[in-house]
């Protein structure tokens, strides 16, 4: 089956017993019991929800994988899969990673023992270097946020079966649509859904993909223990969601690929980052992991007087958290997603006081274009 088809297809859709084309919001906590002690698959909903497993299948299709969880949130996913490893494990980690993993590792998962290095993925051979004889994962991001580096997933698959210990990808901002880790090596795979996958800024969740069933029963275990899951409501909100991903991506990089060759040329603006762009770094690496550059862009318009110049004259690009919406969002890291890590360390990592990340959503593209070109003119104008 195509992607496309699989996102309307596949798992569990329906229901067999009135017909209904869509899973049905099963609100429920508790399933009776046949005999005690005996259960029809379902007993208690932390455990597992027929909602819930509906869309666990989706995306475990999605990413060709062999298990599926969903979470709260990205970063109960995160969490989730960091309790796979115990006091005293390392990882290696991407080094510009979205702030809350950066906080969950370094403020909070280093109380109980599980602590991080973070290097440049893109390079290799700095992964390489980076694993001591207690790492148990390579963690990446790619393309990353807010910079869109990216990272050959091959490359680091081979390093990490060399080593024996796990790759995981946090695939929120290509998804399975454009890039599928699995393919190229990853032993888990998770998203943040609340972005691309749920496209609509109305539901915050997590899923995690599993490459293995042995990983999968580890993380379902995890889950069950801790208990951070996706309720019914939101479980159904994003499978509506991802019935459209493939469409959605599409839209979002035509759109994306368009804007960032409008900055590129633009006096105002310095630098500009976008895997689509043949002068990016990751370009040739993109072209050969992923269908698809997706719909994040960042550029540097300088100084940071310049951001709220800037921002104050647009109309369509609403200043905001988040990602991956039908509706263009625009932030700025180093104030928003990333304030949460150090100033020095942002600086090292190049998110400076200008730079500005915006999510192209999916609206038409003239009326996009008209917005940035006329809050840049306040720019070069003022
Ligand atoms: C790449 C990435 N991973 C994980 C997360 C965390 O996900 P959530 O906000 O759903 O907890 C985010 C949130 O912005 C993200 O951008």
């Amino acid at each position: 089956m195509k992607p496309k088809t699989m996102m309307i297809h596949s798992g569990i859709t329906g229901d067999e017993k009135t017909g209904a084309v869509s899973v049905p919001i099963y609100q429920v906590s508790t399933y009776q019991q046949p005999k005690a002690g005996e259960h029809t698959g379902y007993e208690y909903s932390r455990t597992a929800n027929p909602t819930r497993t509906a869309l666990e299948t989706v995306i475990r299709d999605l990413e060709g994988g062999a298990s599926g969880y969903a979470f709260g949130s990205g970063m109960a996913a995160i969490t989730a899969v960091m309790m796979l490893f115990n006091s005293g494990d390392h990882i290696v980690m991407t080094d510009d990673v979205y702030g809350g993993t950066y906080r969950v590792i370094t403020k909070v998962l280093n109380r109980i023992g599980i602590n991080a290095t973070f290097v440049d993925t893109s390079d290799p051979e700095a992964v390489k270097k980076a694993i001591l004889p207690e790492t148990k994962a390579v963690y990446i991001e790619t393309p990353t946020n807010p910079l869109l580096k990216m990272t050959d997933l091959k490359a680091v698959g081979r390093i990490t079966k060399e080593a024996n210990i796990l790759m995981i990808v946090d695939n929120t901002f290509l998804t399975p649509y454009f890039q599928k880790p699995i393919e190229h090596g990853a032993d888990i795979v998770l998203h943040s859904a609340t972005k691309y996958l749920g496209g609509h800024s109305d539901v915050v969740g997590g899923l995690v993909v599993t490459a293995t069933e042995a990983l999968g029963e580890e993380l379902h275990f995890v889950q069950n223990s801790t208990g951070g899951i996706l309720g019914p409501q939101d479980s159904w909100l994003l499978m509506r969601g991802m019935k459209t991903l493939g469409l959605r991506m599409e839209a979002h990089h035509q759109n994306a690929q368009k804007i960032a060759e409008f900055l590129k040329q633009h006096p105002a603006i310095t630098r500009v980052f976008y895997p689509g762009l043949s002068s990016h770094p990751g370009h040739e690496l993109a072209k050969t992991q992923a269908t698809g550059f997706g719909g994040m862009i960042s550029f540097d318009i300088g100084k940071e007087e310049n951001v709220d110049t800037f921002l104050s004259q647009l109309n369509l690009f609403t200043i905001a958290e988040s990602l991956g919406a039908v509706e263009s969002l625009i932030s700025v890291p180093a104030r928003m997603t990333h304030a949460s890590i150090p100033k020095d360390r942002r600086e090292a990592l190049g998110i400076t006081d200008g730079l500005i990340r915006i999510s192209v959503g999916i609206e038409d593209i003239d009326d996009l274009l008209h917005d940035i070109k006329q809050g840049l003119d306040a720019l070069t104008n003022g």
